[in-house]
């Protein structure tokens, strides 16, 4: 049966590094209080030069991910982008990765499941693969949040948390018997609290869709009821996570490394406690990003493989998140 490895992984942060101090010059916060509530320093954001979107980003990742993986960009069958921060209202950014990579006709998907797309985007090229639809995908995960922060201190307690940034893995099919791939996958999804984070305008379902009283009202900002959306992930994130093992049939034991989605380290540590997990076994990096939402876990496997942290062969990792939608969910991979 053909199982879904990872043959190549790559990471783009842009250069411009934003410190929580930089921020003090647009609103009313501290260092203090960033990483006392979050654990962030800094964040990477995209240049003020120039217009930069989160294929420009995705492409950069996408490069690193495809040479490791000695492909080139005619050897895709499919191209899935996660982003919550499109170059444009439409088309999709994967359109504009695929046109960036030199291609006329590979199939480019968007999702837009905001934090958990890395985890929404391995289960789609999973079944991609298992029922030959494809079998080389370039799933991406990119943001650029900075464009879209509102530099105000009405703003400050989303403004504080994002930062720019991208992720890609090169997915292959491969036939074999060994237990191997995506082992276990659980992803929801909740509407309810759709309005627990979101950006209202522009969109479809305001007529007209934006005007200048949403501007000035702020309802382009991004919008979030943080204590709520914190409260749902440090219940959630265990609990899904535990869910993957019992489907898996294995035990914390077996797994070498939990990467969780970067939104908060305190959301992480609260997760690591109720998992009973050593500090050597779940990785953190948002003290130098920021939240990177769809970007967020495959930029953090990136680390996690370069570092050495896992195993080369049968290395296992068991991947989390909650974000806007709500979405969340919890998988588990193993290499070759
Ligand atoms: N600087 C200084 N003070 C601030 C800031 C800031 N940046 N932001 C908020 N405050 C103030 C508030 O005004 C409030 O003041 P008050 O007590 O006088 O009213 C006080 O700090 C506490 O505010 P809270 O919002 O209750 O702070 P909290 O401890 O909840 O931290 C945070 C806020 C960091 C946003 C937290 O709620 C959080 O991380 N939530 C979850 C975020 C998340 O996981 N999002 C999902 C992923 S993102 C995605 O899907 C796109």
């Amino acid at each position: 049966m053909k199982k879904m490895v990872i043959k190549g992984t790559g990471r783009y942060l842009p250069e411009r590094i934003v410190t929580n101090d930089d921020l003090t010059k647009f609103m009313d916060t501290s260092d203090e209080w960033i990483q006392q509530r979050t654990g962030i320093e800094e964040r990477r954001w995209v240049s003020e030069e120039g217009n930069i979107g989160a294929s420009d980003l995705g492409l950069e990742a996408s490069k690193i991910a495809l040479s490791r993986a000695g492909w080139v960009p005619e050897d895709l069958d499919l191209i899935i982008f996660g982003t919550l921060s499109p170059d444009l209202f439409f088309p999709g950014s994967g359109c504009l990765l695929q046109s960036k990579l030199g291609l006329k006709s590979t199939p480019a998907i968007d999702i837009r499941q905001q934090c958990t797309g890395f985890l929404y985007g391995m289960e789609i090229a999973d079944a991609y693969i298992k029922s030959g639809h494809a079998s080389r995908i370039l799933l991406v995960g990119a943001e650029v949040h900075s464009t879209g922060l509102e530099m105000a201190t009405r703003g400050r307690d989303v403004t504080v948390i994002f930062g720019d940034g991208a992720g890609a893995v090169c997915l292959e099919g491969v036939e074999t018997d060994e237990n191997v791939g995506l082992l276990a996958a659980s992803l929801h999804a909740q509407g309810d609290y759709a309005e627990a984070l979101m950006v209202e305008a522009p969109a479809s379902r305001l007529n007209p869709r934006i005007t200048h009283e949403m501007i000035d009202d702020g309802r382009v900002w991004p919008k979030m009821d943080g204590r709520n959306v914190f409260k749902l992930a440090v219940k959630r994130l265990p609990e899904v996570s535990q869910v993957v093992l019992d489907k898996a049939g294995l035990t914390l034991d077996d797994i070498d490394m939990v990467i969780p989605h970067q939104a908060n380290l305190r959301i992480n540590q609260f997760f690591q406690k109720s998992m009973n997990l050593p500090d050597e076994k779940i990785y953190n990096n948002i003290q130098k990003y920021g939240n990177t939402t769809a970007g967020s876990i495959p930029i953090a496997l990136d680390e996690v493989i370069e570092k050495k942290l896992i195993p080369k062969e049968k290395g296992t990792i068991l991947f989390a998140g909650l974000g806007a939608g709500v979405t969340w969910g919890a998988m588990i991979f193993r290499f070759m």
